[in-house]
C-alpha cells in the first residue's frame, strides 16, 4: 500500500467510436501494459467524448464494452490498473463543465482536431465538439496524473489542459497537476496502409488500410498483401520515412510485432523485394492478435466479469476524481452540500 501512494501516476483513454486498430495497439494499448509496475495506472472508455460525433446506440455500448475486454487482452490487468467508463464516474462531466468557464473561445477555436472535424461533419458542428478539450482536461486533472501517454494528434489537447490548469491555479492557488504529455517513441504512430501520411484511423472503413484487433487473420492478410509500397525502382526493403512512407510504415509494424531492429529486418530482406515483405508482415501481425482476438472474444462472452471490472474500476477512479472535484468546488466558491 505504502509502495503505491509513491508511484507516480498515469492515465489515458480512447474514444469507443470505433474499434480498436492495430494502430491503436502498437501506438498506445500495448506500450500502456508494461507501465503498470512503476506507474498507478488509469485507463478508460471515453464514452462522453464518442458522443461529439453521432453514434449508433446499440454499437457504442457494444465498443464500449469490447474495448475494455480488449485492453484487458491487450494485458492492462485489471488487478494493476484501473479500467474504467468515462460516463460512470459523473466527476468527469461536473469538472468538465465548470474548465469550460476557464477555456476561452479563442484557444477551442484554434484546436485542429476541432477545425478538421468540423469540416467532416458539417452537419453536426455541435457544442460538445468544440469543448471537446475542456473535458479532456478535465479527465486528466481529477486524477492529478504525472504522465498522460497520448498519441502526437493529441499533444494540442495537452497542452490546452496545461494552460486551462496554469490559469485555473494561476486564479485559485495550487490546485491542479501540471501534466507532462507522453508519446512513446516506438510505434508512436502507425499509418494507414492504403495512405502512409495519414494516421492509421479507427473510425474509417476498410478501404483507408486499417487493420482492427478483432479482423481474421484472412483480412489482415488481404489488407497487407495490397498495402501500398513506394513507387521507387530499387524494390528495396530499407528505412526512409520521408521517400518511403509505405515500406518504413511496413517496418515499424513488423519491428513491433517482432521486436527486431531495422538493420536486422534490412538485412533478413536483402535482395527479396517488397512482393515478400508484406505478407511476412501480415504473418507477423497475425501471429501478434491471434491472442488477443481469442481472449477478447472470450471475454466478450463473460459479462459478469467485464461488469465486475468496470464496476471496480469506476467505484476506484470515482475516489480519486472526487477529491479533486471537492476541492475545486469549494475554490469556485460553491456552497458544499
Ligand atoms: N481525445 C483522446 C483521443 O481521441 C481520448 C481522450 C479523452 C483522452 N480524454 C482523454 C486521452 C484524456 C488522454 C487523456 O484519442
Amino acid at each position: 500500500m505504502a509502495e503505491e501512494m509513491t508511484k507516480k501516476r498515469m492515465l489515458s483513454g480512447i474514444k469507443p467510436s470505433g474499434d480498436l486498430t492495430l494502430g491503436s495497439y502498437l501506438g498506445a494499448v500495448k506500450n500502456w501494459a508494461e507501465l503498470a509496475e512503476d506507474y498507478e495506472c488509469f485507463y478508460f472508455m471515453a464514452d462522453l467524448h464518442a458522443i461529439t460525433v453521432r453514434q449508433n446506440p446499440a454499437d457504442l455500448r457494444r465498443r464500449t464494452l469490447e474495448q475494455l475486454a480488449q485492453y484487458i487482452a491487450c494485458g492492462l490487468d485489471p488487478e494493476k490498473n484501473t479500467l474504467f467508463i468515462q460516463s460512470h464516474v459523473r466527476q468527469h462531466a461536473e469538472l468538465g463543465w465548470v474548465l469550460n468557464c476557464y477555456a476561452m473561445f479563442g484557444e477551442l477555436s484554434r484546436m485542429t482536431q476541432f477545425k478538421d472535424k468540423s469540416a467532416k461533419n458539417a452537419d453536426n458542428i455541435n457544442g460538445g465538439l468544440f469543448t471537446y478539450p475542456s473535458l479532456m482536461a478535465a479527465d486528466i486533472l481529477l486524477y492529478q496524473p504525472d504522465l498522460v501517454p497520448v498519441g502526437d494528434d493529441q499533444k494540442q489537447h495537452v497542452e490546452l489542459c496545461h494552460t486551462i490548469a496554469r490559469r485555473f491555479n494561476g486564479i485559485y492557488g495550487d490546485v491542479f497537476k501540471l501534466p507532462e504529455p507522453f508519446v512513446p517513441k516506438v510505434g508512436a504512430r502507425i499509418m494507414s496502409l492504403t495512405n502512409p501520411t495519414a494516421k492509421m484511423s479507427k473510425s474509417e472503413n476498410e478501404d483507408t488500410g486499417r487493420v482492427l484487433l478483432m479482423d481474421s487473420p484472412d483480412t489482415i492478410m488481404r489488407q497487407f498483401k495490397r498495402a501500398i509500397t513506394d513507387s521507387d525502382t530499387e524494390n528495396c526493403v530499407h528505412f526512409d520515412r520521408e521517400n518511403k512512407p509505405g515500406v518504413s510504415n511496413l517496418m515499424t509494424i513488423y519491428a513491433a510485432c517482432t521486436g527486431k531492429s531495422f538493420d536486422e529486418i534490412q538485412a533478413e530482406f536483402a535482395g527479396k523485394g517488397y512482393g515478400v515483405f508484406k505478407p511476412a508482415v501480415g504473418e507477423a501481425v497475425v501471429e501478434t492478435l491471434r491472442p488477443i482476438r481469442e481472449e477478447a472474444t472470450r471475454l466478450m462472452k463473460d459479462k459478469a466479469y467485464l461488469e465486475s471490472v468496470y464496476r471496480d474500476g469506476a467505484e476506484k477512479a470515482g475516489f480519486v476524481a472526487e477529491k479533486t472535484l471537492r476541492k475545486v468546488y469549494k475554490k469556485v466558491g460553491f456552497v458544499p452540500r
